[in-house]
C-alpha cells in the first residue's frame, strides 16, 4: 500500500514538502523522490545507525550510490565541530551539488544534518527520516536547522526546508523509555497551541500517554498542527511563534542545566512558567490556567529534576533568546486551551518583564517543592 501523505506547500517559492507516514516505511520509500540525486548519504548517530542505517541504505542503493556517515549521539555533539566533521566526510566521499542527504535519527541528527545540507556547496537537498517521537512530531517539520553553542541552544542556524519527511512508526519500538517525555512534552504543547480536543484526551488519562504505543496514535494529528502553522508562516514572522510556547523559559532552563535536563522535561517546566505569566497578565483565565498546570504537574511527577533551578542563570540565557527584540524578552502565550493570544498587532508575541520572568520561576520552584512534600 502507498504510504499516506500530508503536504506542506510553500506558495511563494512554488515548492512543497511531502510528509509520508507508515509502518516499515524505511523499507519501501518511493525511490522516485531521489531520482534527481547524483549520490546519496545517510547521516545518522552511532545508536540509530546500528539499528536502521543498513535497512535504509539497502533501499536507497536501489536508486543511487548511497553512503552512511555516522556522528556521535547526544545533544553534546550538536555543535560546529560535528558540523565540520560531517561536511568533511561528505566532501571526502565525493558528494556534489546534485547529491542529497537523509537525516536518520532524532532531532539532534535532523537539526545538524539540515544545517550541514544548507551550507555544503551553498546548499544541497536533504530529507528527514526522524526516529524519535519528538523529531517525528516537531523537529523534522518546518526547516529550522542548526547547532548549539557555548552561549545557548540553536544559536547558529538556518531555515532550510527538507524535500521530504518520512515518518515510520515502527522505528519507535526501539526508543528508550526515557525519550518518551520529550515527545509527550511537544505533543501536549501542540494540543495547547492548537487542538483543545487532543488536550482533553490527554488530560482525561495522562498516565496512559507514557507509552510509545499510545503516543503513536497522536503523531499524525500533531504533525498536522505543525504543518498548517509552518505553511501559513514559514519564517516565523507571526503565527509560527505559537509553536515556541514553553520554549523561552524551557530552553533557558535546558541551557542553564548544561543540557543535563532534557528538552522535554525543560519544556514541561517552561509551560508551567509561561502559563503562569499568561495568567498574571490577564490573558489566560484562571480555569484554563489551573487545568493546564494540573496536567503539566502530573506529567512532571513522572521524572526527577536533576538540576538546580538557578533563577538568575536561567534569566541570563533567556535574554539571549532569538525571539527577543531590543533586549526585551518576548513570548507567545495561550489565551485558551487550543488557542494562542495573537495580541493587538497579530504578532503572537507578548513582551515579558525580567521581574515577571523571575517571579514565574519562583512560582515554579514553589509548585515543585509542594509536590515533593
Ligand atoms: N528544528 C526544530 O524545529 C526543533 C524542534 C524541537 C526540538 N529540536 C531539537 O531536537 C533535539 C532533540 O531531539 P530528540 O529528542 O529526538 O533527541 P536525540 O536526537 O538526541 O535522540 C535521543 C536519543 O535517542 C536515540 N534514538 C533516536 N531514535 C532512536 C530509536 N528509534 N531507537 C533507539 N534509540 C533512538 C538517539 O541516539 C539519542 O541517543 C534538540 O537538539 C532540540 O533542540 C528542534
Amino acid at each position: 500500500m502507498a504510504p499516506a501523505a500530508l503536504e506542506i506547500v510553500f506558495r511563494e517559492r512554488s515548492e512543497k514538502c511531502s510528509i509520508l507516514f507508515g509502518d516499515n516505511l524505511l523499507d519501501r520509500l518511493p525511490l522516485g523522490m531521489f531520482s534527481g540525486a547524483s549520490s546519496l548519504a545517510i547521516v545518522s548517530d552511532d545508536v540509530v545507525a546500528k539499528l536502521y542505517a543498513d535497512r535504509l541504505c539497502d533501499r536507497l542503493s536501489r536508486q543511487s550510490n548511497t553512503h552512511v556517515i555516522v556522528m556521535r549521539h547526544g545533544e553534546r555533539h550538536k555543535n560546529v565541530v560535528t558540523v565540520l566533521e560531517v561536511a568533511k566526510r561528505m566532501s571526502d566521499i565525493g558528494l556534489d551539488r546534485k547529491s542529497a542527504v537523509i537525516a536518520l535519527g532524532g532531532g539532534v541528527v535532523g537539526d545538524l544534518t539540515g544545517f550541514v545540507a544548507s551550507i555544503f556547496k551553498r546548499g544541497i537537498k536533504y530529507f528527514q527520516a526522524p526516529t524519535t517521537i519528538l523529531s517525528q512530531v516537531d523537529s523534522s517539520i518546518g526547516g529550522k536547522c542548526g547547532v548549539d553553542s557555548d552561549w545557548g541552544k540553536n544559536q547558529i542556524g538556518t531555515f532550510y526546508q527538507p524535500s521530504g519527511i518520512f515518518i515510520d512508526g515502527s522505528v519507535l519500538d526501539t526508543l528508550p523509555e526515557g525519550e518518551i517525555i520529550n515527545g509527550l512534552a511537544e505533543i501536549v504543547k501542540s494540543s495547547i497551541v492548537g487542538d483543545r480536543s487532543m488536550f482533553d484526551e490527554i488530560d482525561s488519562a495522562p498516565e496512559v500517554y507514557f507509552s510509545v504505543q499510545k503516543l503513536k496514535s497522536l503523531i499524525r494529528r500533531t504533525c498536522e498542527i505543525k504543518a498548517k502553522v509552518v505553511e501559513a508562516d514559514e519564517r516565523e514572522k507571526n503565527l509560527r511563534k505559537i509553536l515556541n510556547y514553553g520554549h523561552t523559559v524551557g530552553h533557558a532552563i535546558e541551557s542553564s542545566s548544561g543540557y543535563r535536563l532534557s528538552h522535554g522535561k525543560s519544556i514541561i517546566l517552561g509551560m508551567i512558567c509561561e502559563g503562569w505569566i499568561a495568567n498574571k497578565l490577564g490573558i489566560f483565565d484562571d480555569g484554563e490556567f489551573f487545568r493546564q498546570k494540573n496536567l503539566l504537574l502530573k506529567i512532571r511527577n513522572h521524572y526527577r529534576i536533576s538540576a538546580t533551578l538557578d533563577r538568575k542563570r536561567i534569566l541570563s540565557f533567556a535574554v539571549l533568546d532569538k525571539k527577543n527584540e531590543k533586549g526585551m524578552i518576548k513570548m507567545s502565550l495561550p489565551e485558551k486551551l487550543g488557542r494562542m493570544h495573537s495580541g493587538d498587532d497579530g504578532g503572537f508575541s507578548t513582551p515579558v518583564s525580567e521581574e515577571l520572568f523571575l517571579r514565574s520561576l519562583n512560582c515554579l520552584k514553589k509548585e515543585l517543592a509542594d509536590a515533593s512534600d
